[in-house]
C-alpha cells in the first residue's frame, strides 16, 4: 500500500489546497442578504405576547409534504452548531483551514436565518412545534461517523453537501410557492459552492493519498445518511420526502454519489495498491446495490401512485 498518512501529515499536505480552493470560493461566492428573500408585508403577529392570531393549518395552502421537507431542512440547518465542532475539530482553526471553518460556518448560518424568516412570515409551519422540535433536535447535537479522520471527513462533506443541494432546489420546487422555489434555490447554489470546495480537496488527497482515499470513499457510500437523521419522526418525513420525489434512493445514486465519483475518476485511476483495488471493487459493488435499491424502491413508488390514482 502507498505510504499511509496521519491526520496532521494529511492536514499540511492539503493546506495550500485548502488556500486556493478559498481564494476560488470567495471569488464565486455571491454576496445575498436573507431580508432580500421575505415577503415582510404578508406577515401577522402571532397570539400570545403580541395578542394576534394563532397559527392554524389553513393559514397557508401547502402541502404536508413540503410542510415535513421544510421543516427536515431548516432542522438540519439549525444544528450548526453541532456541524461547526464537528470540522473544526478536524479541520482546526490554523491559517487556510480555520478561515474555511469561519467562512463556511457563517455562510450556512444565513441559511436558517433565511428560511425561518420565510415560514414564519407566510405561516408555512407552526412555531410552537417547530420550535420544540428545534430544541429537541439540537439537544441532541450531531456526531460525524466519521469525526476522527480527515479523508473520509471530506468525502462525506463532498456527498452531503450535494445530497441538501438536491433537497433544497426539489423541496423549492415542490412548495408551488415562487419565492420559496426563489430562496431554496438561492441556499441550493451555496450548497453546490459548499460540495465543490469538498470535492475539490478529496480529489487532492486522492492524488496524495490514493489507496487511504479509495478506502475512505468507499466506507462513506457504504454507511451514508443525511445529518438530519436525529430529527423527531426523520425516518416518517424522509419517506414522504422520497415518495414525493424529493430525496429518493435513484437521486441519491444518479444525482449525488455518481456525479461525485466521475469527478475524482475513481474508476479510472491507475496504480493502485491490492487494498486500493479492493476498496474501489467493493465500491462498484456498492453502486450496484444502489441501483437495485433504487430500481426496489421506483417500483414500489409506482405501485403506490397506482393505487392512489383516481379511478
Ligand atoms: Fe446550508
Ligand atoms: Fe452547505
Amino acid at each position: 500500500m502507498s505510504k499511509a498518512f496521519t491526520q496532521e501529515e494529511l492536514l499540511r499536505e492539503l493546506e495550500q489546497v485548502v488556500e486556493g480552493e478559498l481564494n476560488r470560493h470567495e471569488k464565486v461566492a455571491r454576496e445575498w442578504f436573507p431580508h432580500d428573500y421575505i415577503p415582510w408585508s404578508d406577515g401577522r403577529n402571532f397570539d400570545g405576547l403580541m395578542g394576534g392570531e394563532p397559527w392554524s393549518e389553513s393559514d397557508s395552502d401547502i402541502s404536508d409534504v413540503a410542510r415535513s421537507a421544510l421543516i427536515v431542512n431548516l432542522l438540519t440547518e439549525d444544528n450548526l452548531p453541532s456541524y461547526h465542532h464537528e470540522i473544526a475539530i478536524i479541520f482546526g482553526r490554523e491559517a487556510a483551514w480555520g478561515e474555511w471553518v469561519h467562512r463556511w460556518t457563517a455562510e450556512e448560518g444565513r441559511h436558517g436565518i433565511a428560511m425561518r424568516d420565510y415560514m414564519m412570515v407566510k405561516r408555512l409551519v407552526d412555531p410552537v412545534a417547530l420550535e420544540r422540535f428545534r430544541m429537541r433536535h439540537m439537544g441532541e447535537g450531531y456526531q460525524s461517523a466519521h469525526s476522527a479522520d480527515l479523508v473520509r471527513s471530506l468525502a462525506y462533506v463532498s456527498f452531503q453537501e450535494l445530497a441538501t443541494r438536491v433537497s433544497h432546489r426539489n423541496t423549492g420546487k415542490f412548495t408551488d410557492d415562487p419565492m420559496a422555489d426563489q430562496l431554496l434555490g438561492r441556499i441550493a447554489a451555496d450548497e453546490n459552492l459548499h460540495m465543490i470546495f469538498y470535492r475539490n480537496l478529496l480529489n487532492a488527497a486522492l492524488q496524495i493519498a490514493p489507496d487511504q482515499t479509495m478506502r475512505a470513499i468507499t466506507d462513506v457510500v457504504k454507511t451514508f445518511e443525511m445529518p438530519g437523521t436525529g430529527i423527531p419522526g426523520f425516518q416518517r418525513k424522509a419517506v414522504e420526502m422520497a415518495v414525493a420525489g424529493i430525496y429518493d434512493i435513484r437521486q441519491h445514486r444518479d444525482d449525488v454519489v455518481a456525479p461525485v465519483l466521475r469527478f475524482w475518476k475513481v474508476f479510472e485511476i491507475e496504480g493502485l495498491s491490492e487494498q486500493g483495488e479492493q476498496a474501489r471493487t467493493e465500491l462498484a459493488g456498492l453502486m450496484e446495490d444502489l441501483e437495485k435499491q433504487a430500481l426496489r424502491f421506483e417500483d414500489k413508488r409506482d405501485m403506490l401512485k397506482a393505487r392512489m390514482a383516481p379511478r
